[in-house]
């Protein structure tokens, strides 16, 4: 079961930092349930704003599409608002966000004005090559966005998702052309934030080429070494 996610009377934060395809939102439900704290993803947000067509979503989905980051402008403020919401109270897990040092520096300054900080930077490396293959067998739910791989996660039934039934689709964005143009502009942003992370002393390592279960053993001991273990 989950432990509270209140410390020392403030906010438990984590950022799962890794460029597209390291396995973030693959692994942010073991370290929610871990800490009893929500995920927030932003490239959920974002894909659930284009599919219900809202302002922010038509905004989005220039960027996304291309494989570029949405501009700090168009994310910030709202990411940060969903952070400030009841659910958030005690804190969360961070998928996807900050993807650039301005967006670092925003959300250090938003929990600052909550007495809070990140207290943990979790950063799953894995070189880019390994990234690409990855993404071109993922799949997701229709549903909610569940993640599998037709290589190394595949889902008990083919073409269904265990969890919730819907169908797996393959998201718009995993063509291999618009991978690599992800990579291509977002690995640098990335690498400053994991400076940044680096820099103030949170910052942890794993290593992304194991398999999801010895991923999952490195993300949990360091956050037991940092919360304590329950
Ligand atoms: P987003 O949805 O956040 O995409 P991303 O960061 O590119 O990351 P992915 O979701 O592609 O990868 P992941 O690390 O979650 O890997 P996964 O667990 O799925 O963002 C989409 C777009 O929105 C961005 O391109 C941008 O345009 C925009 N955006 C979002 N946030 C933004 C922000 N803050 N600022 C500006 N723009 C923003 O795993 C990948 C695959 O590998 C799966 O098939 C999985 O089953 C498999 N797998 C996972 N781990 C392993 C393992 N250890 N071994 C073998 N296979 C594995
Ligand atoms: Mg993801």
């Amino acid at each position: 079961m989950g432990r509270q996610g209140r410390r020392h009377g403030t906010v438990t934060v984590v950022v799962l930092l890794g460029a597209p395809g390291a396995g973030k939102g693959t692994q942010a439900p073991v370290l929610a349930e871990r800490l009893g704290v929500p995920i927030l993803a932003s490239g959920d947000l974002l894909r659930a704003a284009v599919a219900a067509r809202t302002a922010l979503g038509t905004a989005a989905d220039r960027y996304m599409s291309r494989g570029q980051l949405v501009p700090d402008d168009t994310i910030v403020d709202i990411f940060l608002e969903r952070l400030g919401a009841d659910d958030a109270g005690g804190g969360a897990i961070l998928d996807g966000f900050p993807r650039t040092l301005g967006q670092a520096e925003a959300l250090d300054r938003a929990l600052a004005e909550r007495g809070g900080r990140v207290d943990l930077a979790l950063y799953i490396d894995l070189p880019e090559d390994d990234l690409v293959a990855r993404m071109a067998s993922r799949r997701i739910c229709a549903a909610n966005g569940h993640v599998y791989n037709i290589a190394s996660n595949p889902p008990r039934e083919p073409g269904v998702c265990d969890l919730d039934g819907s169908p797996l689709v393959q998201r718009e964005d995993d063509r291999e052309g618009t991978v690599r143009a992800r990579m291509a502009q977002q690995i640098p942003p990335l690498n400053e934030v994991v400076d940044h992370y680096r820099a103030t002393g949170v910052l942890r390592t794993i290593d992304g080429l194991r398999s999801i279960h010895e991923v999952t053993a490195g993300l949990l001991a360091a956050t037991n070494r940092e919360f304590g273990a329950i």
